[in-house]
């Protein structure tokens, strides 16, 4: 057993947590819509045919935004072949992922589900093979009142009130090599400037999120977002970055490096654009969007990326998360918090199947994956401010990573409802932690409100149809409460949370 100390002060704060850190990606790919969160003729869909099992998992994750409709499916994606009377609507080639899209699911049967889920939509224009004209008409669907065109369209397909989508974003991936539509830094840059302006002219409120680099490891990372920023500083408010976690050498200790690798991914975006505004004398800070995190190395490519033919929701890239990916995940939640004056937009890629939290079988249950007890965890007990953590740990090292401290902690406090919530990781895997938080502050009458451990002790541990339970939070047994001190014994990897009130 080793010890660890966390220092915590209700006046020392990071920023204001924003609910949207618990957002998600749903794509168009594989069986993500169809066949996951729309099935009709599934035992517990609705006359609409959202699958009521799914949307029920959906609402116990905490999920809060979500991000629609991809991803690399939207670079090539007609908006107008989703709306109007599904029996009236073109089936497609789908050239991002080999498959046939029916359109039966489009832009209004998802801003339908998201009401029906209670989140908030964050919509993509295509600017792959369309441009700034097709994405200020989406606009003008969506969100002007009517007496248009494009409005009385919306209309006419039974939407009277405008959907009001606030948050989009400008494209997917557009340095990528596999993007349709790929373009450079200049050209990208230009024409989000110029998308950005037509659909504010359109919808003035709009806050808009421009694409940073695909992947920290593209040789286009750094400079492309320095140049994109640079023709577009002004008309975004948000730079996306991108991280998929890979274990490429089944090292577990090196896999949990890419919560270090996400933490300084964040604060080198947030470094070039600052230099951006250095240059322009500016006092705007461009705010972050992890508009795409998870872990994703297993089913990546071959089948799992395309199959023959043009088959219709096949199943593609259906990650079967373990219990280590929620460790990482875990950790990843509290990098994100940690960064909480600058990420306001997060989303897990993806939601349903395909690299998704929650998985489901046609005409038959829904169940969760491992990874997602952190995040429904994270979303229902992180509330208010996200304190500042202190942390005094041994460490370890990592090939990419010479100091891993063995602690991973995010702490925020709700001064309205009088919490205060911790979330802790023991990235060690042999040796138990004696963690002690030191709660500066802290009223003394401060009760332990729930305490609980998320620990399995098989790595690769994972949930099934037909054991969906096997990763799972159990209450956690170990914790002592003094006045301004707590302590607890952590599990050899382990992910706990624990919520004080008053
Ligand atoms: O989430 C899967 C894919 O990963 C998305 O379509 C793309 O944006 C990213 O490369």
């Amino acid at each position: 057993m080793f010890r660890a100390r966390l220092v915590l002060d209700r006046d020392f704060v990071v920023g204001a947590l924003d609910r949207r850190l618990f957002g998600v990606l749903v794509e168009h790919v594989g069986r993500s819509v169809h066949g996951g969160l729309f099935e009709p003729g599934h035992p517990t869909a609705d006359a609409h045919g959202f699958r009521q099992d799914v949307l029920a998992l959906v609402r116990e994750m905490g999920v809060t935004t979500v991000r629609y409709p991809g991803g690399n499916f939207l670079s090539g994606y007609d908006w107008e072949d989703g709306v109007g009377p599904p029996q009236q609507r073109p089936a497609r080639l789908d050239l991002a992922w080999h498959s046939t899209e029916s359109n039966a699911f489009g832009t209004d049967e998802f801003i339908r589900w998201c009401r029906a889920a209670g989140v908030e939509p964050m919509l993509g224009v295509n600017l792959g093979t369309r441009g700034a004209d097709a994405a200020r008409r989406l606009v003008e669907y969506c969100n002007h009142p009517g007496g248009t065109q494009l409005s009385d369209w919306r209309r006419s397909h039974g939407f009277d009130a405008p959907h009001a989508v606030r948050a989009w974003c400008l494209g997917n991936e557009m340095d990528a090599p596999w993007q349709i539509g790929q373009k450079s830094a200049a050209e990208y840059g230009r024409l989000a400037r110029d998308c950005a302006r037509l659909m504010r002219a359109v919808s003035p409120d709009l806050q808009l999120t421009a694409c940073g680099s695909s992947s920290r490891s593209l040789p286009t990372f750094g400079q492309w977002e320095y140049e994109v920023l640079e023709q577009c500083f002004e008309e975004v408010d948000l730079v996306s970055l991108h991280a998929y976690f890979e274990n490429p050498q089944a090292d577990s200790w090196e896999f949990l490096g890419n919560i270090d690798s996400l933490d300084g991914h964040i604060r080198e975006v947030a470094a070039i654009a600052d230099a951006v505004a250095a240059r322009r004398h500016s006092r705007k800070r461009t705010l972050l969007a992890v508009d795409e995190w998870n872990t994703w190395y297993r089913a990546r490519s071959g089948e799992h990326a395309r199959q023959p033919g043009w088959p219709s929701a096949p199943r593609l890239i259906e990650e079967i998360h373990t219990f280590e990916d929620a460790l990482a995940a875990g950790g990843a939640l509290c990098v994100l918090m940690n960064h909480a004056d600058r990420v306001k937009v997060a989303c897990l890629a993806q939601l349903v199947n395909a690299i998704g939290a929650i998985r489901t079988e046609p005409g038959g249950p829904a169940w969760r994956q491992a990874i997602f007890h952190p995040f429904a965890l994270a979303s229902r007990h992180a509330r208010g401010q996200v304190l500042q953590p202190a942390i005094d740990s041994p460490a370890g090292s990592g090939r990419l990573h010479p100091e891993m401290p063995y602690l991973v902690a995010s702490a925020t406090h709700d001064r309205q409802a009088q919490r205060t919530a911790i979330f802790a990781l023991n990235r060690h895997l042999a040796q138990p932690m004696a963690l002690e938080v030191e709660l500066r502050g802290a009223d003394p009458r401060w009760v332990l409100q729930e305490a609980v451990e998320l620990h399995h002790p098989e790595l690769h541990a994972i949930n099934t149809a037909a054991e969906p339970d096997t990763v799972s939070p159990r209450p956690h047994r170990g914790v002592e409460l003094e006045p301004g001190r707590l302590r607890a014994r952590l599990q050899p990897g382990s992910w706990n949370v624990f919520v004080l009130a008053c």
